[in-house]
């Protein structure tokens, strides 16, 4: 490797050891003859000082150009601590400078750690926008939110699968699909796992979850929706009902607020956030929530969804009367989804449904499934879908097919939410709406 040590490794234990350091800099500070330089990697920033001799040759040195140091590991005095950085209690006394890349100027977007620059103009140069800690944090906090999540389904036993993502049309009954040329065929852009994850439950597999892109053709412009996102399905057999799914999905959530408390301490406090564990995740049923909802003078018509607004409103009464940012909304109309679900015997208007929503936001939509042949045909039927033209799936229930159910989860949307961020493109590295195909 170029380097000897990381830029937020060296602390007094170091005093006088030659080291090599290699990032972008930060900013090259003149003061008279000498200077300073901060040095920054992906595990801190690091203060090189150089002699009038360095500083003459380093003249030309711009922000975010990539450079080596070689120097001496020098403790500074007690009152030139500097709390600001992570290596603050040393200074490298440099050697040797070397530019091993050199930034033009000017960059096309500021990197300083606050900015106003607007995210579209940040995404378009999300590689510079990402040299800035607090976005960095971002995905460091997302990428073990995804560790955590594999830790926890394959503690429970489920396994990991990765179904087709081509394929020959989807069952989301309202979600678009992206059509493609697929040689004499049309192809559709899986929009959820959810026939595959049913398929193999029922082939013997019994707990299966896949972490893996989601496409939905939505001319949604919202801080909520993309075109192409990553889901983590889940799927599960011989339920006894709804609940069973919901106490698997509140046992992750459990675990995984837990997990990236320990595991992103720097990052959470980068970002000013503190998570709070729910105990026990409140489960109310959609008339009831209708009826709270009238009385914040918002009127959800009992064949229905909850808007936006509405998530917003039911999760500000969860957590003032149960102290807790997250609530099971339960029992959703059959008019408003899929064919698939189980409705309740004692009310065919309703379906064995929920709804996980997260300090406002929909973050998960889970049910348990019909697994009776006839009744499905029926219900098919009944949503103008002819199952005889879906073989393969109308066959999975034809051979023993166990009860089950499951939950589709967006990592976009959970990052988003447990990092109180205000737009989910701002947890995606490169988002993908009707408007952006690029970078
Ligand atoms: O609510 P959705 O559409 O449900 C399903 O796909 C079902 N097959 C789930 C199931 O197992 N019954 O999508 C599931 C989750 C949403 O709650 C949300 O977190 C995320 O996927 N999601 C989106 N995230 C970003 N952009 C979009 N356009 C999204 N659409 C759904
Ligand atoms: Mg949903």
């Amino acid at each position: 490797m170029l380097r000897t040590h990381s830029c937020g490794e060296l602390t007094k234990k170091n005093e006088g050891k030659k080291v090599t350091l290699v990032g972008w800099v930060k900013t090259l500070r003149v003061q008279g003859k000498v200077s300073f330089l901060l040095l920054r990697d992906r595990d801190g920033i690091t203060q090189c000082f150089l002699n009038d001799e360095l500083t003459k040759k380093t003249s030309d040195i711009t922000p975010e150009s990539v450079v080596l140091v070689e120097g001496k590991v020098k403790v500074r005095p007690d009152k030139q601590i500097r709390k600001d950085i992570k290596t603050g209690e040393i200074e490298i006394e440099t050697s040797k400078i070397e530019i091993i890349s050199k930034a033009e100027v000017p960059l096309p977007i500021e990197v300083e750690e606050e900015t106003t620059t607007h995210i579209d103009k940040r995404v378009d140069n999300r590689f510079l926008d990402l040299r800035r800690d607090k976005v960095n944090a971002i995905f460091r906090v997302r990428s073990k939110i995804a560790q955590h999540t594999v830790e926890f389904f394959s503690k429970e036993g489920f396994v990991n699968i990765n179904s087709p993502k081509l394929t020959e049309s989807g069952v989301e009954s309202g979600a678009e699909e992206f059509k493609l040329p697929y040689f004499k065929k049309t192809a559709s852009l899986a929009q959820s796992p959810q026939v595959y994850k049913q398929m193999f439950v029922i082939s013997g597999l019994e707990r299966v979850y896949e972490i893996g892109t989601v496409f939905r053709a939505e001319k949604s412009h919202t801080t909520r929706h993309l075109t192409e996102f990553t889901g983590i399905d889940m799927e599960m057999g011989f339920i006894e009902n709804e609940h069973d799914v919901m106490d698997v999905v509140e046992n992750y959530f459990k675990y995984l607020l837990t997990e990236v408390s320990k595991s992103c301490k720097e990052e959470l406090e980068l970002l000013k956030v503190k998570l709070n564990v729910p105990k026990k995740i409140p489960r109310l049923d959609i008339s009831e929530i209708r009826k709270i909802l009238k009385e914040k003078k918002k009127n959800i018509p009992e064949d229905d969804d909850l808007d936006a607004e509405a998530e917003k409103l039911l999760s500000e009464y969860v957590k003032e009367k149960y102290k807790c940012d997250f609530v099971f909304a339960l029992n959703y109309p059959w008019k408003k989804r899929p064919f698939y679900h189980m409705r309740p015997e004692n009310n065919p208007k309703g379906t064995r449904s929920f709804d996980l929503i997260y300090n406002g936001v929909e973050i998960g939509t889970g049910a348990q499934r019909e697994h009776r042949l006839e009744i499905l045909e029926k219900q098919a039927k009944e949503k103008g879908i002819d199952l005889k033209k879906m073989k393969f799936y109308r066959d999975i229930f034809r051979f023993g097919a166990p009860p089950h159910g499951g939950v589709g989860l967006g990592l976009d949307r959970i990052t988003e939410q447990l990092l109180n961020l205000d737009n989910i493109r701002e947890a995606i590295l490169l988002p993908r709406d009707p408007e952006r195909l690029t970078p």
